[in-house]
């Protein structure tokens, strides 16, 4: 039988378990637990196994941000543990219910605490929570934690000499559940010794110390070989003792894989439609006519993004404008982006830059991402126009951490137009600054840096729409597959031709619906309850996407490619119509 509590919290390791880039694995109740700190300080606790085949995350690699599988090399983000990405998919980006389960964790005076089932918030232990303790080393025992409780009660634990207090026992002081208090002296004269109990499994417990005041530099040493001794003999006593508990067959828990990958671990992975209100923690001006903005979730935590994903930001006007988010790995406590302040803007961006300020809250959309990222090419090339940088910063940061060699080239007006120059000052030599360029020489300069295509290379394109479409044909023209070149749109500048009607037949809803000139498929699919996401509705960005599997499309969007187009089995609801009198949809 399984003693302990899942509701409780419980301590699961010592901080100084937990160095940067270091994994720790232990267990809960008889669930296996991989612990890690992130460059952020934060220490993610989550299920000890991968997504994918199950395979012990204990034995991967902690980058800093991400924790990464030793053996399919799966990316999971620091405090979400939703799944960045899949080198087996490169060129996907993987769906956001892939999301490991999230165990909540709290560290107090050197010890890192969580529950399976939290119910309440962790209250620092008594005694606890104010002067730094020393820490013992947590030590293992074979038995329950009500035998290794009630032995410990019982325990005559020696003061450490050179202790201030001048009494040789400590003292049972209070026993509340997990937490044995044993002091020795009084007042200033006083030591304490915490001793918390970690049920890992059937029949093993683990046994955390912490000694306030922490003894001076001269005496550390020694007084954790003090304990250490003490406790060493403790569990030999109590291992060769009577206790005939059934401790035969360790279990190990752990829940099965298909909840996980509903991210049913209490993270702020949300429904895929689901919005989130956000805080504007800042706001500034990071380049002329660009303002930055800072969101902050204002409860609960953010989704798990990919690097190149946006968000839907709802603003106060009713608008819906989409953002990159310009966040490296791991940066999963907010999100950043960059909007600039478009001329004619239609209420979007003008709101943000004249009305959206500090302290205002937003509503957004989870990370949606239509530009995602492969890590696996030996030449990366990053083209940047203007604002298009946003969702490229957050490439390359992405790239460094996998150690993926790319150069970022960064085009703008002049110095006064430069976004986030922090983040692109940390690119160092990565980055090319490219300053004034008339669109011929930026052709000319993109042509030389693309070079012939030589097999091993990737190219990202963001920036005016005129921008991308010189890079895409100026790559064709050098060899470059449809498949290595990669853009993202942000407007769709091509002027919508609506005048056609046509029938849409939706194979799977069993319904033959009218498009009259005027109307896109979209809405009339909305009109006829047929409910389809979107997001740009102006087929730049690939939300409202459905399969064709009669007829002839004509494409107005400019986010699938030319050989997208031609194939004809896709098409953006948003805006493309149809050649053919009839449309059948995959809906
Ligand atoms: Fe963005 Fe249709 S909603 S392409």
């Amino acid at each position: 039988m399984m003693q302990g509590n899942e509701d409780g919290w419980y301590p699961v390791a010592a901080s100084t378990d937990l160095p940067f880039r270091h994994i720790f694995q232990t267990e809960l109740l008889g669930h296996e637990l991989v612990v890690w700190r992130a460059d952020d300080g934060f220490v993610n606790i989550w299920p000890n196994r991968c997504l994918h085949r199950g395979s012990r995350l204990s034995v991967g690699v902690n980058d800093g941000a991400e924790l990464v599988c030793a053996y399919h090399g799966w990316r999971y983000a620091n405090l979400t543990a939703g799944c960045t990405y899949i080198p087996a998919h490169p060129s996907d980006s993987p769906p956001r219910t892939v999301c490991n389960q999230v165990y909540p964790s709290t560290e107090i005076d050197g010890l890192v605490w969580t529950s399976l089932g939290p119910s309440g918030r962790l209250l620092a232990p008594e005694g606890l929570g104010g002067e730094t303790p020393l820490t013992l080393r947590s030590l293992p025992i074979n038995a329950t934690i009500e035998i290794v409780a009630s032995q410990l009660g019982t325990y005559g634990f020696e003061a450490p000499i050179g202790a201030v207090s001048n009494l040789s026992q400590l003292g049972l002081v209070s026993h509340a559940e997990n937490h044995l208090l044993f002091c020795s002296g009084q007042g200033t004269a006083a030591v304490s010794a915490h001793f918390i109990l970690q049920p890992s499994r059937t029949g093993q417990t683990v046994i955390h110390g912490l000694v306030t005041p922490a003894p001076k530099e001269s005496l550390r040493l020694s007084t954790l070989r003090h304990y250490n001794r003490q406790l060493t003999r403790f569990r030999e006593e109590v291992e060769s003792g009577v206790f005939a508990e059934d401790q035969t067959k360790p279990e190990a828990h752990q829940p099965p894989l298909e909840s996980a990958l509903l991210g049913s671990g209490g993270s702020a992975q949300g429904a895929v439609d689901e919005e989130f209100e956000v805080l504007v923690a800042k706001k500034w001006m990071t380049a002329a006519g660009i303002a930055g903005f800072e969101l902050r979730a204002v409860a609960g935590g953010l989704p798990t993004f990919q690097p190149g994903a946006h968000i839907d930001l709802h603003l106060p006007n009713g608008l819906v404008r989409q953002y990159s988010l310009v966040n490296g790995p791991g940066i999963q406590d907010r999100y950043l982006i960059g909007v600039k302040l478009e001329e004619g803007s239609r209420g979007g961006s003008q709101c943000l830059h004249e009305e959206v300020n500090e302290g205002n809250t937003l509503r957004i959309s989870g990370p949606y991402n239509n530009f995602p990222l492969r890590r696996d090419a030996p030449r990366t090339v990053l083209l940047a126009g203007g604002i298009g940088v946003t969702p490229l910063l957050s490439m390359a940061q992405a790239l460094i951490r996998s150690k993926v060699n790319f150069a970022l080239h960064y085009f703008v007006q002049s110095e006064d137009h430069l976004a986030f120059s922090e983040l692109v000052d940390r690119l160092g030599t990565r980055a090319f600054i490219h300053t004034g360029l008339s669109p011929a020489e930026t052709l000319d300069l993109v042509k030389g840096l693309l070079g012939t295509y030589d097999s091993l290379s990737q190219v990202y394109v963001c920036g005016p729409p005129a921008m991308i479409g010189e890079v895409r044909n100026a790559a064709s023209g050098l060899g470059w597959p449809v498949e290595t070149i990669h853009y993202e749109y942000f407007k769709n500048e091509t002027v919508v031709d609506d005048d056609s009607t046509f029938e849409i037949d939706l194979a799977r809803s069993d319904m033959t619906l009218v498009v009259d000139a005027g109307k896109t498929i979209l809405q009339v699919l909305r009109e006829n309850g047929v409910v389809l996401s979107s997001s740009c509705e102006q087929g730049a960005c690939g939300t409202c996407e459905v399969a064709v599997l009669e007829g002839l499309p004509r494409h107005q969007d400019v986010y699938l490619n030319e050989s997208e187009h031609a194939a004809g089995d896709r098409i953006m609801t948003c805006v493309s119509r149809s050649r053919s009198d009839r449309l059948v949809l995959d809906i």
